[in-house]
């Protein structure tokens, strides 16, 4: 989720831009970039690394000389964090500048079509290609040459351009990528988010996809795809700063759980083009796949269980062999592993030490190393042979959400590309694979419809001393993660445990008034958690659990009921999840605690 500022007025820009971008700063990123209109010329500075690099290089923005200028803030997506993958891009003739904000899903196509227009590329990015090919389109009206732009590319954006053709104005388009107008006296912005123009002033206009805008200091027009001007209703920002930040949400780790829908399918739909799976350039061929002889998936926390949900689910998928494995453990253990093996290495920072160790261990061994990383250019990512990036976008809380969402798509992006090469996976099966799991934005916005019953049961059980979590089959692989999440940021004390385990010791923890949340969403182990509830119900529990819509035989023994969407069983995991998330969020805030920023805990653990 990269950062945009724009600005045109009467004062010099390049100040104010920085200014805006640090308020920006919060959401995560690797290098920062400005360019300033000054007279017939652009003049940009970019740098890799945190903003006050930049700064310093131009000396708090004195250096750069006139009154319009766009802004940015990195968070890499395609191509490593560097000075030259750094934006504002600028086109061949060093005419017109951009900043982006999103994903280009064609741009492979477009930049060979623009190469064998003669365009050549600097970067590694797919932003470059909407600089070149507005230059493409360009006759002189800016407009138009936007409007044909945004007609070829596919995927998400919030694009702010300058061009040395149009002293005086600023333009900008959104699709997907949020984009606001800032409305000043003699002056007015553009941004990603409100906080970056809050300083300068607080009405604004929210942009919808598809609108274009066309800046000049005294003047906001904004238009449709046909040019026709839309009117819009002015919002007047009452929040402050640091409300600003989180989007007007409380905490991070809610704006992220709401984040979800979108991060799942900024990670989906890119890799599902003309209903096969491509996934990016990763080298792992049909040959070497059908050689496998097992998978290994390693992590740390969350995203060990991630892996424990890829396990069931790649073995479904696939037929071959699936270990899971706690990185700690894997890089002392001194595995057997060797060339005929895949080790997938989950990792939303790519800095955690246990994990690095881990597939270094693996990599010692000769296996191949498929990583999957949220941060673009991390030390996982650089030496993994290949890399399955999660788009979820900086993440800031401390406890994940959003990552842990989107490394599940990749779980199953994985296991359905390698069961169709190695021929598990026929072609009706895919085609409703593929289908369904497109389907999960959608389903986990809808549980969102109606949260506030989970809400108020959360504010009757915060003052709980132990809270357990059962389940089967892959509903006991989240409820791993739903007692981490409520452990993590609540400071209750939870376990998870598989409902058959029951019997053989923690059902002795059971006692009156012991809150158990049970996961019963497989439908062929239904009969089975069903009778682990009655057990725990007999013995005094109070059952808060989660089964698939329709299924109500569960309100006869459950005191309280939330039900997710229906979907193909082994993608139940990724709407499972989210009413723990959010059961753990209004029971840590009932506590008071800090909930993005948990006592003891680090965001990366990049040490042991
Ligand atoms: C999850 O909420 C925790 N913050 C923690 O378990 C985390 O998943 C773990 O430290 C692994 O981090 P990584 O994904 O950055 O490697």
């Amino acid at each position: 989720m990269c950062g945009i500022v724009g600005y045109i007025g009467n004062e010099q820009a390049a100040p104010i831009l920085l200014g805006g971008l640090e308020k920006l700063e919060y959401r995560g990123y690797d290098s920062a970039g400005v360019a300033v209109l000054d007279g017939d010329k652009i003049t940009m500075v970019k740098t890799k690394g945190r903003l006050k690099v930049l700064a310093d290089k131009i000396h708090d923005g004195a250096d750069l000389h006139g009154t319009i200028g766009i802004g940015h803030t990195r968070w890499a997506t395609h191509g490593a964090p560097s000075d030259i993958n750094s934006h504002p891009h600028l086109s061949r003739n060093g005419k017109i500048a951009l900043v982006h904000n999103g994903i280009i899903e064609n741009y492979m196509q477009i930049k060979a079509l623009l190469e064998g227009e003669g365009y050549t590329f600097v970067s590694d990015t797919d932003t470059e290609v909407v600089s070149h090919l507005i230059d493409y389109y360009y006759n002189g009206n800016m407009i138009d040459a936007i409007i044909k732009a945004i007609h070829r590319i596919e995927g998400s954006y919030a694009l702010g351009i300058i061009s040395v053709d149009h002293p005086g104005e600023l333009f900008a388009v959104r699709k997907s990528s949020p984009l606001i107008v800032g409305i000043g006296n003699g002056e007015n912005y553009i941004a990603s988010d409100i906080p970056a123009i809050l300083s300068r002033t607080r009405d604004v206009y929210f942009l919808e996809d598809n609108e274009i805008v066309w800046l000049k200091g005294d003047k906001i027009k904004i238009l449709d795809t046909d040019k026709h001007e839309i009117k819009k209703d002015v919002f007047h920002v009452d929040w402050d700063v640091s409300a600003a930040e989180k989007g007007g949400y409380e905490h991070f780790m809610i704006k992220e759980i709401m984040e979800q829908p979108k991060a799942i399918e900024d990670t989906v739909c890119p890799r599902i083009q003309g209903g096969e799976i491509v996934l990016d350039d990763i080298k792992l061929t049909a040959k070497q796949i059908k050689a496998l002889s097992k998978i290994y998936i390693i992590g740390c926390g969350s995203a060990y269980h991630v892996g424990v949900v890829g396990k069931y689910v790649m073995e479904k998928l696939t037929r071959i062999p699936v270990e899971v494995e706690l990185a700690s453990e894997f890089r002392y253990r001194d595995p057997i592993i060797g060339k005929d093996d895949l080790v997938i290495i989950i990792s939303q920072s790519g800095e955690t030490a246990d994990t690095l160790a881990a597939l270094r261990e693996a990599k010692k061994r000769g296996a191949r190393i498929l990583s999957v990383v949220n941060v673009v250019g991390s030390s996982i990512a650089r030496e993994s042979d290949d890399v399955l990036y999660t788009w979820a976008g900086p993440e800031i809380s401390v406890a994940t959400t959003k990552a842990y969402s989107t490394q599940l798509q990749a779980m199953y992006l994985i296991a359905m590309h390698i069961g169709i090469n190695n021929g598990k996976i026929d072609e009706e099966q895919k085609e409703h694979l593929l289908a369904e799991i497109q389907t999960l934005p959608a389903k986990v916005r809808k549980i969102f419809e109606d949260i506030a019953p989970l809400q108020n049961y959360a504010s009757k059980k915060y003052g709980s001393k132990d809270i357990f979590f059962l389940g089967r089959g892959l509903d006991y692989c989240v409820a791993l993660e739903g007692s981490l999440k409520l452990k993590e940021i609540s400071y209750i004390h939870s376990e998870a445990y598989a409902a058959g385990e029951l019997k053989h010791g923690p059902i002795s923890l059971i006692e009156d008034g012991s809150l158990v949340v049970a996961l019963a969403t497989q439908e062929d182990l239904f009969e089975k958690i069903l009778s682990n509830i009655k057990e725990v119900k007999a013995r005094g529990a109070k059952v808060f659990a989660i089964a698939q819509e329709g299924n109500t035989a569960i309100e006869k023994e459950a005191d309280f009921v939330v039900y997710i969407p229906k979907t193909e069983n082994i993608f139940t995991p990724s709407l499972t999840v989210v009413p723990l998330q959010l059961f753990s969020y209004y029971v840590a805030v009932n506590k008071g605690c800090d909930v993005d920023k948990p006592r003891n805990l680090a965001k990366s653990v990049t040490v042991e």
